[in-house]
């Protein structure tokens, strides 16, 4: 049987840096023989991807919101995450439960105990193997996603929204020293490659 997959997961606001750092790890673990599978969340399973357009873009409830996430979840450990860990391949998902509770925690004020509920219920006592946590102020990353695109229902929230995402990110950074490693994401590409490289290297390989 082959050995468990390692689970990575890569977190922080939007223009952190995320989606480039998760193509360049997945490349990296690759050349050095390792399946790997890149998904992400809300999403990553046919359901959690039209879960996740209602999320981006219709009004609901902030109970809703974080019920709908943790649906998706549950899904996509289900059918996505769990099978391929078992099979031996590594998983770098964009976003996990980190998430829920900085953006429906932090951000929209939801109650932590509620969360931890269904983080609970979802995962039990499942967690990533490393996560990744790229911390950029409000500044740069509003400046690196400057484009001309739609903005969609989070990234249309107000500077104090985002503001209290990163502070509870941070938070949850700090009750979970080990699992959580926060990445400046402010310097040079190539400074924060070599502390992936590290970072992965001491606490998966
Ligand atoms: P996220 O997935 O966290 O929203 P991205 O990886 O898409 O962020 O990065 C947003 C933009 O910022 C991209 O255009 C990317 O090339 C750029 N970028 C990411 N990290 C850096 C960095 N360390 N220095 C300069 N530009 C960066
Ligand atoms: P993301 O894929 O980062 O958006 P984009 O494609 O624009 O880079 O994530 C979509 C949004 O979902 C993001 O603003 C954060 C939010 N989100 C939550 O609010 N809670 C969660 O549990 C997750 C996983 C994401």
């Amino acid at each position: 049987m082959s050995e468990r997959g390692k689970f990575i997961t890569f977190e922080g606001i939007d223009g952190a840096g995320k989606s480039t750092h998760i193509e360049w790890l997945a490349n990296w673990l690759r050349q050095r023989g390792h399946g790997v599978l890149t998904t992400r969340e809300p999403g990553g399973t046919p359901l959690g991807e039209k879960l996740r357009a209602l999320l981006l873009a219709d009004d609901m409830h902030l109970e809703t919101e974080a019920l709908l996430m943790f649906a998706a979840r549950r899904e996509h450990l289900a059918r996505v995450i769990y099978p391929a860990l078992e099979k031996g391949t590594w998983v770098i998902s964009d976003r996990f439960t980190d998430a829920s509770m900085a953006y429906q925690g932090g951000g929209r004020g939801l109650a932590m105990g509620k969360l931890e509920a269904l983080e609970q219920w979802v995962q039990g006592d499942f967690q990533p193997d490393l996560t990744l946590l790229f911390d950029v102020s409000l500044e740069v990353a509003q400046a690196r996603i400057a484009t001309t695109r739609q903005l969609d229902r989070f990234e249309q929230e107000k500077r104090d929204f985002h503001q209290r995402v990163r502070q509870a990110y941070l938070e949850r950074a700090a009750a979970h020293p080990r699992r959580m490693q926060v990445i400046r994401g402010e310097r040079s590409l190539d400074e924060i490659k070599k502390e992936i490289e590290q970072l992965v290297t001491s606490n998966c390989l």
